[in-house]
């Protein structure tokens, strides 16, 4: 699975490096996927860090 982070639509509020600091990251005001793929063990945080995102950003790719 790949996770991507919508530049234009993430806010920066930080939630998805809390839930899933081993695949999310900021860089500057923005999170950041850097985990590609994301690794088998993360995926249902991942999946529920993209659940809580306040703005949708979190796109993931099976
Ligand atoms: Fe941005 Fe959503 Fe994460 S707003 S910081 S992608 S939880």
């Amino acid at each position: 699975m790949k996770a991507i982070v919508d530049p234009d639509l993430c806010i920066g509020c930080t939630l998805c490096v809390q839930i899933c600091p081993s695949v999310f990251e900021m860089h500057d005001d923005k999170a950041f996927a850097y985990a590609d793929p994301v690794p088998g063990s993360d995926i249902e945080t991942c999946r529920d860090a993209a659940r809580q995102c306040p703005v949708n950003a979190i796109i993931l790719e099976e």
